[in-house]
C-alpha cells in the first residue's frame, strides 16, 4: 500500500517565528505540505532519533484546510512507520493542548495546524510546525535541517488509495499497522487546569454573582473554554461568545488586541459591563484580559501574575524565574528583583523559553504579543492565562482595574505601546533597518529634545543552557530612565514585511499612572520616526495596528 510519490522542492518552506505559515492557496497546490512534512519525517531520525514505532499527536486549529491536512499527515506517518497518532477529534487540538497531550503521553512530538491568530478561510493563511517530546516548538536546529531538507526533497512516502479515516468518533483504528487513536481534544487540557487552580474558588466567585466575558472569536479555545468555564466552573451559559470554532473564524481577524477584539472592548465599557473580560487567538495561545473599562497589557499582565503566583495552587512554592522577550516590558523584570529570582530577556518566540523551563530557571514567561505561560506546558496558554486572573480575583475580591493600579503603586509604570507598519515592501523595510544597523555605533550620547539616548545595539542571545547563539533580533534604543525603543521586522506575517516598533516608558511607583498611554509615550514615538524614518521609508504615513 505505501507508494512513493516523485516531487520537487518548492522554494520558501523555511520555518518562521512559528511554523511554515502561508496561504491557503499555497498549500493546496500538489506535493505543498508532503514535501514539508516528509522533509520532517526525513531530519527526525538525524536530529532526533528513530521513528519507527513511536508516537505523534497530531491536531489543529480547525481552520479552513485542517481536516484535509490531518488525513494527507495521518496516510504519511503510516507511510513512514510511525507506529501511533493520537489526533483530537475532529482533528482539532489547540496549541496549549497538543503541548500538554505530548507531554503527558510522553509523545515523541507532534505535528500542530494553525496559522494562530492569522486570518483563516479559503483566501486565508494556514500553518504547520513541529513540537518535541517537551511539548514546545522544534528549536532551530531542527528547523534549519527540515529547511534544508526541503530544498533537495526528491520523494515522499504516502498510503496509495487509502479512504481517509473517520476522525469525528473516539476511539481506535488502525491505518496500515499505524494505531490512529481520536481522543478528546479539551479532557488532558482541562484535567491540567484543575491541578493548578483553585476550582473551588472560582466556582464561589461566579456563585457570588462574578460576571465574566470570554471571547473565543469563533475559533478553538471556544470547546476548552466552554468545557471548563460554564461547565467545570459553573458560570452561566453565554458567559463564553464566539464559542464555536469556524473554518474562517466568521470572516473575523482572531487576534485578541484592542484593533482586532473591538467587540469585547465594547463590552467591557460602561456601568453594566461583566466584572471580567478575556479573549484568545486562533490556536487559543493567546490572551487578552480586560477589566469593566480596562485593558491590561500582555507585559503588565506577567508582572502581575508574577508578584501574586503565590495565590494559585499551582504556583505555592514560588516562581523559580521569570522570562520575558526582549521587547516586551520590563514590568516582570522589577517583580522578579522585588522576590529576588533571575530575570531572563529572550529573543521574540516562544521556543526560546524552552531551555529555561527545561532547566528549571523560569516558571513564567511572556511576550508583549499577548501570550503568557508557564511550565506546565512548552506554549504560551491563552485559557491557562485566563484562568490565573480568575483564580486571583476570586482569591483577592478585588477587582481588574484595583489589583492593576495596586501593582503600579508599588512597582511604578511602565507606559507601553506597539506600533506596527504592515504590508511595507520586504525591500524597504530590510532597507529600513540596515539603515537604522548602520547608525549603531553613533546613536548612544545623541539628544532628541529631553531624551538622551544611553544605549544603541543590536539584540543578541546566548541561550544560558546550551550555549546557542541568536543574533540580530532587533535594534534597542536604551534612553536614561529605563524608557526604550525597539525596532524589529515581524517574523509571522505572510504579505511583505512588518516593522515592529515597541515604545516604553517608566514612570516610579509615586509617580503619574493616569495619563494616556499614547500621550506618555509621545516623544519616544517622535524619536523612532526620526532615527528610523519610518514615514519616509515605508512610504505609509501612519501605524496600521497600536496596540
Ligand atoms: C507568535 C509567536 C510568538 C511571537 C509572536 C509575534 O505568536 O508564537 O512567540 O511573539 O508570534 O512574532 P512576530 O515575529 O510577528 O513579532
Ligand atoms: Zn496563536
Amino acid at each position: 500500500m505505501i507508494q512513493t510519490v516523485s516531487t520537487r522542492p518548492f522554494d520558501g518552506q523555511r520555518p518562521g517565528t512559528s511554523g511554515l505559515r502561508k496561504k491557503v492557496t499555497v498549500f493546496q497546490q500538489p506535493h505543498y505540505l508532503e514535501n514539508f512534512v516528509q522533509a520532517l519525517f526525513d531530519i527526525l531520525p538525524v536530529e532526533v532519533g528513530p521513528l519507527a514505532g513511536q508516537t505523534l499527536v497530531v491536531g489543529g486549529d480547525g481552520r479552513f484546510h485542517n481536516r484535509v491536512a490531518v488525513q494527507t499527515i495521518l496516510k504519511m506517518a503510516a507511510a513512514n512507520g510511525i507506529g501511533r497518532v493520537m489526533v483530537g477529534r475532529g482533528g482539532l487540538l489547540s496549541t496549549p493542548a497538543a503541548s500538554a497531550v505530548i507531554r503527558k503521553h510522553g509523545a515523541y512530538g507532534g505535528i500542530i495546524l494553525s496559522a494562530s491568530h492569522n486570518p483563516g478561510g479559503p483566501d486565508g493563511d494556514f500553518g504547520i510546525k513541529y513540537n518535541i517530546a517537551n511539548g514546545g516548538p522544534a528549536p532551530e536546529k531542527i528547523t534549519e535541517a527540515l529547511y534544508a531538507r526541503t530544498r533537495d526533497i526528491t520523494e515522499y512516502r504516502t498510503l496509495d488509495g487509502a479512504a481517509d479515516l473517520d476522525l469525528d468518533t473516539l476511539g481506535t483504528t488502525t491505518l496500515a499497522g499505524m494505531t490512529v487513536e481520536v481522543i478528546d481534544p479539551v479532557a488532558d487540557y482541562a484535567e491540567l487546569m484543575e491541578k493548578l487552580f483553585d476550582f473551588d474558588a472560582m466556582r464561589a466567585w461566579f456563585a457570588r454573582g462574578g460576571r465574566m466575558r470570554m471571547d473565543s472569536m469563533c475559533a478553538i479555545s471556544g470547546p476548552y473554554a466552554r468545557a471548563v468555564i460554564e461547565g467545570l466552573l459553573g458560570a452561566p451559559a453565554g458567559t463564553v461568545v464566539n464559542g464555536e470554532p469556524l473554518e474562517d473564524f466568521g470572516g473575523h481577524h482572531p487576534d485578541p488586541n484592542p484593533a482586532h477584539a473591538t467587540e469585547l472592548i465594547a463590552a467591557m465599557s460602561g456601568a453594566g459591563a461583566p466584572d471580567f473580560g478575556a479573549a484568545s487567538d486562533g490556536d487559543a495561545d493567546r490572551n487578552m484580559i480586560l477589566g469593566r473599562d480596562f485593558v491590561v497589557t500582555p507585559s503588565d499582565s506577567l508582572a502581575l501574575l508574577a508578584a501574586h503566583a503565590t495565590k494559585v495552587p499551582g504556583y505555592r512554592e514560588g516562581l523559580a524565574g521569570i522570562a520575558r522577550s526582549m521587547p516586551t516590558s520590563q514590568a516582570a523584570d522589577v517583580v522578579a528583583q522585588a522576590l529576588g529570582i533571575p530575570a531572563w530577556e529572550t529573543p521574540t518566540g516562544w521556543k526560546f523559553f524552552g531551555n529555561l523551563l527545561d532547566a528549571g530557571k523560569a516558571t513564567l514567561c511572556g511576550e508583549e504579543s499577548y501570550g503568557t505561560g508557564s511550565n506546565h506546558v512548552r506554549e504560551k496558554d491563552g485559557l491557562w492565562a485566563i484562568l490565573f486572573w480568575l483564580n486571583l480575583l476570586a482569591a483577592t475580591g478585588e477587582s481588574v482595574e484595583s489589583l492593576v493600579r495596586a501593582h503600579w503603586k508599588r512597582f511604578g509604570r511602565h507606559y507601553y505601546s506597539r506600533h506596527d507598519w504592515e504590508g511595507i515592501p520586504t525591500e524597504r523595510a530590510d532597507a529600513l533597518m540596515a539603515a537604522l544597523r548602520a547608525q549603531l555605533p553613533t546613536l548612544a550620547g545623541q539628544r532628541f529634545g529631553a531624551l538622551e539616548i544611553a544605549q544603541a545595539d543590536d539584540f543578541s542571545y546566548t541561550d544560558p543552557v546550551d550555549g546557542s547563539v541568536s543574533s540580530r533580533q532587533g535594534v534597542r534604543l536604551i534612553l536614561a530612565g529605563c524608557s526604550r525603543v525597539v525596532f524589529r521586522l515581524s517574523g509571522t506575517g505572510t504579505e511583505g514585511a512588518t516593522l515592529r516598533v515597541y515604545l516604553e516608558r517608566f514612570e516610579p511607583a509615586d509617580g503619574d499612572h493616569d495619563r494616556p498611554t499614547q500621550d506618555a509615550l509621545a516623544d519616544l514615538i517622535a524619536l523612532a520616526d526620526t532615527v528610523a524614518a519610518i514615514r519616509e521609508r515605508s512610504g505609509q504615513t501612519a501605524p496600521t495596528v497600536i496596540t
